[in-house]
């Protein structure tokens, strides 16, 4: 899994941008022998897997991560940008992009009174050139940035830019890998476009496969740092958690139920997730057509939406175990 991991994380993939990101993936199944691969209008990457039952369950991660886009490009060769996906602006000062076309980047801060003023209008990306035309070489407006961090590892942890949702791919693709070709009901695994702008590539592409249940693959939040900005009983290094609520799903009881039934049966740690903001594809699918029950799978993560997106690499097995275990239960 760390060089499916090394290399994902290193794929550049803002929102709208995915190509990267889906054709190492792609490449990725057909190695693995994957026969039943489609591409949808919006780039939703989509591998259907049995028959069984008639049932189906729909398996979510999105591909892309957050970024930036270049709105204009001034005078003295600045770039002034516009986040993709939500972004702390008081992160940014210094740090380092990786912009399309293999230009790399500094953000840098004009001055101003109180830094908890900070907004976007106030910071501007550097790549280097002297002048607009210097810039326009290498840059044009509408192009996208990411930020520039690519994989290490301490221990058991992976650190990297854009682990949510790399690491969600990841465990599809060794899901994949390791699910036996008999199975109790059919499973379309979605790598799904378009996530961190409001779920949009996995509210189209629930529509198209209209699933009897939903599952979605994301990383989430932990409350495991000193004073944690952000409340939640999660930890990294204590399994996968079994979503019950964020912004934008209640998970359906039926699906969290079966989530902690077969992890129990199974001896596979995990815990349980109340998050109380964000959201992830699980709150498209549920809604799509006449309603979809439907779960989420997370995996731990820390300082999520910075360049030291941290994971830990028995949470990231533990989540395949619990993936595996449940596309071979009957739902
Ligand atoms: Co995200
Ligand atoms: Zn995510």
């Amino acid at each position: 899994m760390k060089e499916w991991l090394t290399r994902l994380t290193a794929a550049f993939g803002p929102a709208g941008r995915e190509e990267e990101v889906r054709d190492l993936l792609r490449q990725e199944l057909s190695r693995l022998g994957e026969t039943d691969v489609v591409v949808d209008d919006l780039g939703n990457l989509i591998v259907s897997r049995g028959n069984g039952g008639g049932k189906r369950i729909m398996v979510a991660a999105h591909m892309d991560g957050v970024g930036f886009m270049v709105t204009s490009i001034e005078e003295n060769g600045f770039l002034r940008f516009a986040p993709i996906g939500g972004i702390q602006v008081h992160s940014l000062p210094g740090m380092r992009l990786k912009l399309s076309r293999g230009v790399n980047g500094v953000i840098g801060q004009e001055k101003i009174k109180e830094q908890k003023s900070l907004d976007f209008s106030k910071l501007f990306i550097d790549i280097g050139a002297g002048s607009r035309e210097e810039a326009q070489e290498q840059v044009q407006i509408g192009d996208t940035a990411v930020f520039a961090a690519p994989l290490v590892q301490e221990r058991e942890r992976f650190i990297a830019g854009t682990m949510d949702n790399r690491a969600g791919c990841v465990v599809l693709l060794e899901t994949i890998r390791r699910l036996p070709a008999e199975l109790p009901q059919a499973v379309t695994f979605v790598f799904t476009v378009q996530e961190e702008v409001g779920l949009r590539g996995a509210q189209v592409v629930a529509y198209r496969i209209k699933p009897h249940f939903g599952l979605a693959v994301d990383v989430t939040r932990t409350g495991d740092t000193p004073e944690p900005q952000f409340k939640t009983d999660v930890s990294l290094g204590k399994g996968p958690t079994v979503k019950l609520k964020d912004n934008s799903v209640i998970c359906h009881p039926r699906v969290t139920a079966l989530m902690r039934r077969v992890a129990e049966a199974r001896a596979i740690p995990y815990q349980l997730e109340v998050l109380e903001q964000g959201g992830t594809d699980a709150g498209a699918i549920h809604l799509s057509r006449e309603g979809v029950p439907t779960g989420a799978l997370s995996i731990p993560c820390r300082y999520i939406h910075t360049p030291g997106e941290m994971v830990d690499r028995n949470d990231m097995e533990n989540s395949v175990s619990l993936l595996l275990a449940l596309l071979q239960t009957q739902w």
